[in-house]
């Protein structure tokens, strides 16, 4: 492994008073569309020695070759993840160490180096602090953090390169999209389009999984559905949906209410709300929790025999996008989850929301410092 940047070397060079951007009002954010007053880079230059110190600057473009790997072989890849405002007015991350583990594991994967991820989180809580007047006082927004790798090195081979950039953006956000007027989506699959296939990428959080969903997510889109239904193979088996995880909730042949999201085989990214979700429910008693495969023709025999009680994604961008339709060949299949009395949706968003916000103490929050 590379031998990382360190916490004790970052350096700060913040901005100046003409420098700071206008803060825009809670309400209208929208999903990165402003970002704040500073960011971080980190250089790596193998020549150098590796990775070099990390340094907050004000926010500004980067300059980049127009050869560099990462804008012509995608050698490239991102996080996201969020800092919260709680009720006691401390900003708390959510179990950060899961988005530097995977970043490590992306990394890895591109031939870009890697790095100590507590030294990272640590650079990152300094970023924050220093731009803590971003974190939205308000419980419907949060501040998006989007650490992301970079292949800078201005070579057209295909290999490890030689230089790359880590930098870190930060942009205050409120709902990632607009849902249907149930609060509810409607999904749409093509079995003709995979995300992901055994041995790919779809483990990984690479730009190069979510670019080419945009063709496919606007035929969804004219057909009257808000996001994509990704399936693979001759069974049809559910992976995720738009860019989140997906989970059903059905009444099992054991007559008990279960939980289900498919298993992490190869083409699931591995969420950290997705197994936050798995590991709170796994203590609720009520409830079965299991990862399984989940066939189009399972959903739609659950559907018919009345046991299917709701479906949804979860992210951190969207949280819970609860799911009330899904197209698929010539099916259209409602799905009763805004009809439920009790929904395991609804108490699996209030249970992270409660955890994020400081209003429940538990150790997948972590207060900065
Ligand atoms: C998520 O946070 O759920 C995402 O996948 C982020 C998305 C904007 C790419």
């Amino acid at each position: 492994p590379d031998i990382s940047f360190k916490r004790e070397d970052l350096q700060v060079r913040l901005a100046a008073p003409y420098q700071l951007i206008p803060k825009p009002e809670t309400v209208e954010l929208g999903f990165g569309k402003y970002f704040t007053d500073h960011m971080m880079k980190i250089n790596y230059h193998k020549q150098l020695g590796g990775w070099q110190k990390p340094e907050i600057t004000p926010f500004e473009n980067l300059s980049i070759h127009p050869a560099a790997k990462a804008l012509h072989y995608a050698i490239q890849l991102f996080e996201g993840l969020k800092a919260y405002r709680g009720v006691d007015d401390k900003i708390r991350l959510f179990r950060p160490e899961l988005n530097m583990e995977r970043m490590n594991l992306a990394a890895a994967r591109s031939g870009l180096p890697t790095f100590d991820g507590n030294e990272l989180i640590q650079c990152i809580s300094r970023l924050i602090q220093i731009d803590q007047e971003w974190v939205p006082h308000s419980e419907t927004s949060t501040l998006y953090i989007r650490p992301t790798l970079i292949a800078s090195e201005a070579t057209f081979g295909i290999m490890a390169p030689e230089s790359a950039l880590l930098f870190v953006i930060m942009s205050p956000v409120s709902a990632y999209y607009k849902a249907g007027g149930d609060g509810a989506v409607s999904i749409f699959a093509d079995p003709a389009v995979v995300r992901a296939f055994p041995g790919g990428v779809g483990n990984r959080k690479v730009g190069s999984n979510y670019g080419p969903t945009i063709e496919a997510t606007a035929r969804a889109a004219k057909l009257g559905h808000q996001q994509v239904l990704w399936l693979f193979g001759p069974n049809h088996e559910l992976t995720e949906v738009g860019a989140m995880n997906i989970f059903m909730v059905h009444i099992n042949d054991q007559g008990d209410k279960q939980l289900s999201t498919p298993p992490l085989n190869g083409l699931i990214l591995p969420g950290v709300t997705r197994r936050s979700i798995i590991e709170l429910a796994s203590q609720w008693e009520d409830l079965t929790v299991k990862e399984e495969v989940i066939t189009m023709e399972r959903v739609i025999e659950l559907n018919k025999k009345g046991r299917l009680l709701e479906m949804f994604g979860a992210g951190t961008a969207v949280v819970i996008s609860p799911i009330s339709r899904v197209g698929f060949l010539d099916h259209d299949i409602n799905i009763p989850t805004m009809k439920q009395s009790q929904p395991v949706f609804q108490r699996v968003k209030d249970t992270l929301l409660a955890i994020q916000y400081g209003h429940l103490e538990h150790p997948f929050a972590k207060v900065i410092s």
